[in-house]
């Protein structure tokens, strides 16, 4: 792992917030609510440290690069599993299905029963994976970054797992649980096909 030009070391003693002013109450929670209408998929991000297994939810997680094929995923600062980062040279990031909600309470330290919710964690390629997701993506970390009050980690696609279908994702939209409706949908566009540079549109102030 190496870290990204003026990072400070994660790892330990990063339970601090982030660089620069923070945002005062009311704004921090318009802004929470403003970025959660983007609807995401939710992930079970797992790693092994110190030999044993350490899992996290996480939805702050993007695919970034196609060549090379790079993840990334962003743990909070002061997140249990950003003390491992320093120690960590891969991770998989387990896409939940739709019916797999309790598991991403669990894995965020929202699970109020007793006994957990059943899950298993699989060998392979990048670690433990969660056995049943709807896909596992396992990488070899490649660089953690600063990213505020969280760490950037980005890592280099090693393995992938297709969960078997039907692929019913779980979503996560305005601080919800949801299911995609699959009675309707269009196609998007194929990008290998758009010869023309679409048209921009610039504002003066
Ligand atoms: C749907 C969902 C998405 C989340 N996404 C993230 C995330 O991207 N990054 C993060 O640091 N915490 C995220 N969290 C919160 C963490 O899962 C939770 O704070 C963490 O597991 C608690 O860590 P700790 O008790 O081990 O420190 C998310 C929680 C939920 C329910």
């Amino acid at each position: 792992m190496s870290a990204g030009s003026g990072d400070s070391a994660p790892g330990g003693g990063a339970r601090s917030g982030g660089s620069g002013g923070s945002a005062a109450g009311g704004e921090a929670r318009a802004f929470r609510d403003v970025a959660g209408l983007l609807a995401s998929g939710v992930a079970i991000v797992t790693m092994e440290a110190q030999g044993e297994v350490r899992a996290m939810t996480a939805n702050a997680v993007a695919s970034l690069s196609l060549d090379p094929m790079l993840m990334l995923f962003c743990p909070a600062k002061k997140a249990r599993l950003a003390r491992h980062l320093e120690r960590m040279r891969q991770f998989t990031l387990n896409f939940l299905r739709e019916d797999q909600e309790q598991l991403s309470s669990y894995f965020a330290g929202g699970w109020r029963e007793s006994a957990p919710p059943p899950f298993r964690f699989v060998p392979s390629q990048a670690g433990p994976r969660l056995e049943g997701s709807l896909a596992s993506i396992g990488c070899d970390v490649e660089r953690v970054s600063d990213g505020g009050d969280h760490w950037i980690v980005i890592g280099r696609v090693i393995t992938m797992h297709r969960g078997v279908e039907p692929h019913r994702p779980l979503v996560f939209f305005a601080g919800q649980y949801r299911a995609v409706d699959f009675s309707s949908g269009s196609p998007a566009p194929d990008l290998t096909q758009v010869l023309d540079e679409p048209p921009h549109v610039f504002y003066q102030h």
